[in-house]
This record gives structure tokens, C-alpha cells and sequence, in this order.
């Protein structure tokens, strides 16, 4: 069973860009079945996904109920691609963040575990879409996981924000969440002609900007690609809306590596 997280506290990276295709590509291409959680008020993997209306809970409501001590089914949603789920999430987590900030630590860090016990045997891979900050509920999340992908620009502030979480996983290691794994920094909006990125890449592999310490980096680089922005506001994979664009070959590609 894996439980990935996709995190980094630097937005607007290609994390949610990153959760939907490689969400889409493993139930299409190995067969698996997969959940997406949408971790991030924001709701951007939810509205990705064009759900109908249904009396099903989305995160915020499962959330709130559990916190009230309720033992509930958890139904994700299914989305228009086969054996693909997802939990869906609005601007109410944040209200979650705040209520779960109130409640005694060890409640706050199981939370997500309690919720994905309750349905993980349906599902092979689970793809949780991070919000860009620490919060109860990202916390919560990564203790849940057992492997985290960082997507990183190659720029400053996002290997900042990369090596933040680097340090949630080392901490959460020292508490005894030892499944916890940095599964790899991923680099996104890759150019391959300019020096900067070609540089930043050789340096972090290297661990030049992680501290010191090399950690993995995966092969593959998502490369920067204008049909991305393109697919975003249609709405569809990758694979729909430009298979044989770079960006669609990579995380093709990236798949092998995960
Ligand atoms: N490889 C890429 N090439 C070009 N644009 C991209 C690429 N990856 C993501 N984007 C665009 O960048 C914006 C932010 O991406 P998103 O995945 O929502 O970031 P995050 O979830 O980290 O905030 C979106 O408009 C998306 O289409
Ligand atoms: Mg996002």
C-alpha cells in the first residue's frame, strides 16, 4: 500500500498538476486503483475533477464528524476516469485547521491515519494533495504517508520550501514515524536551455542546496510546457488534452521512477 504526499510549502509549483496526472496515469496504466485526498482549501485537484452533486461528504464534513467522536463510512467520490476516487475539499478546511489546532496533540497528528484506515483496503495507491503551509492537517497527512514527492522550480524559494518539508520528515523520523520516506524532489516548469535550471538541478542532486546532504532527486524532469497551462483550464489529464507534449511524456515517464 503507498500513501504519498505531494508537498511543498512553496505554491504554485505543479503540486496539483503533479497529484492529478500521476493519479490518472497509475489507474490507467497499472491498473491500480487510486484516491486522490485534496488536502488544500484551495480545492484545486476538486475542481479538476468534475464531480457531480452528491449527498456524499466531502474532507471538511468527514472531518468534522470524526472530530466529533463519530465512526463513520468514508465514500470518496468517484471522478469520470476508471479507478480513479477522490476526496474532495473547499475553503471549510481551513475552519478544520482551526478546530483541529484545539485538540490534543496526539488527536491532531492521528487524524488522517484514523481516516484512511477506515478505507484503505479499496484502494492500492492514495495521492494526497497538499496545501503549501504547516498545518495541523499537513502535518497529520505527512504522518499518514509513507512517502512524500516534492516538486521543486528551480528557484530559491521553492528549494527553500522543499527543504522545510525535508525537515517535517527527519523530525517526524526522530518521533517514531519511521514508514515516513522522502520518495524524491521532482523538478517541474523544467527549461532545459536555461543555465539557471540546469544548475539548480546538478546542485541540489549533488546536495549543494539541501544542507549537504544528497538526497534523491528523480531522473526526470517535468519540463515546462504551455499546453499544461492549457490543460488546467480545460480540466483533463494530460493525456487528453496534449499526449505528446513534453510535459505529458515526462510524467509518463516519471512513473517508472515512483
Ligand atoms: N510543467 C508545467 N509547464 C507549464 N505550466 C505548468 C506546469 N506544471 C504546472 N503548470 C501550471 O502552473 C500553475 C500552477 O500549477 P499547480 O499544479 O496548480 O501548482 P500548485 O498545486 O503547486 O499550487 C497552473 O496554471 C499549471 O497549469
Ligand atoms: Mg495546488
Amino acid at each position: 500500500m503507498m500513501i504519498i504526499s505531494i508537498m511543498n510549502l512553496k505554491g504554485g509549483i505543479g503540486k496539483t498538476t503533479t497529484t492529478v496526472n500521476l493519479g490518472y496515469l497509475i489507474a490507467e496504466k497499472q491498473n491500480k486503483r487510486v484516491l486522490i485526498i485534496d488536502n488544500d482549501p484551495q480545492g484545486n485537484a476538486s475542481s479538476f475533477f468534475q464531480i457531480q452533486k452528491t449527498n456524499d461528504k466531502n474532507l471538511p464534513q468527514i472531518f468534522t464528524e470524526v472530530m466529533d467522536g463519530s465512526i463513520l463510512p468514508i465514500i470518496p467520490q468517484h471522478t469520470q476516469y476508471k479507478r480513479v476516487d477522490i476526496l474532495t475539499s473547499d475553503m471549510n478546511l481551513s475552519t478544520c485547521n482551526i478546530e483541529l489546532s484545539k485538540q490534543k496533540t496526539d488527536k491532531q497528528l492521528n487524524l488522517y491515519k484514523n481516516i484512511i484506515e477506515n478505507i484503505v483496503q479499496h484502494y492500492d495507491v492514495i495521492l494526497i494533495d497538499n496545501a503549501p503551509n504547516i498545518t495541523p492537517l499537513t502535518v497529520s497527512a505527512l504522518l499518514a504517508s509513507n512517502k512524500v514527492i516534492i516538486p521543486v522550480e528551480a528557484d530559491k524559494l521553492s528549494i527553500d520550501g522543499a527543504n522545510e518539508v525535508i525537515n517535517q520528515i527527519t523530525e517526524a523520523n526522530r518521533a517514531g514515524f519511521n514508514e515516513l520516506r522522502l520518495g524524491g524532489i521532482l523538478f517541474t516548469k523544467f527549461n532545459k536551455r536555461a543555465r539557471v535550471d540546469n544548475e539548480t538541478f546538478k546542485y541540489v542532486k549533488n546536495g549543494q542546496l539541501t544542507g549537504g546532504i544528497k538526497h534523491k532527486v528523480y531522473d526526470t524532469a517535468i519540463r515546462h510546457t504551455v499546453k499544461v497551462k492549457e490543460a488546467t483550464f480545460s480540466r483533463k489529464p494530460l493525456e487528453f488534452a496534449c499526449k505528446n507534449s513534453n510535459a505529458a511524456c515526462d510524467y509518463r515517464k516519471l512513473l517508472e521512477e515512483i
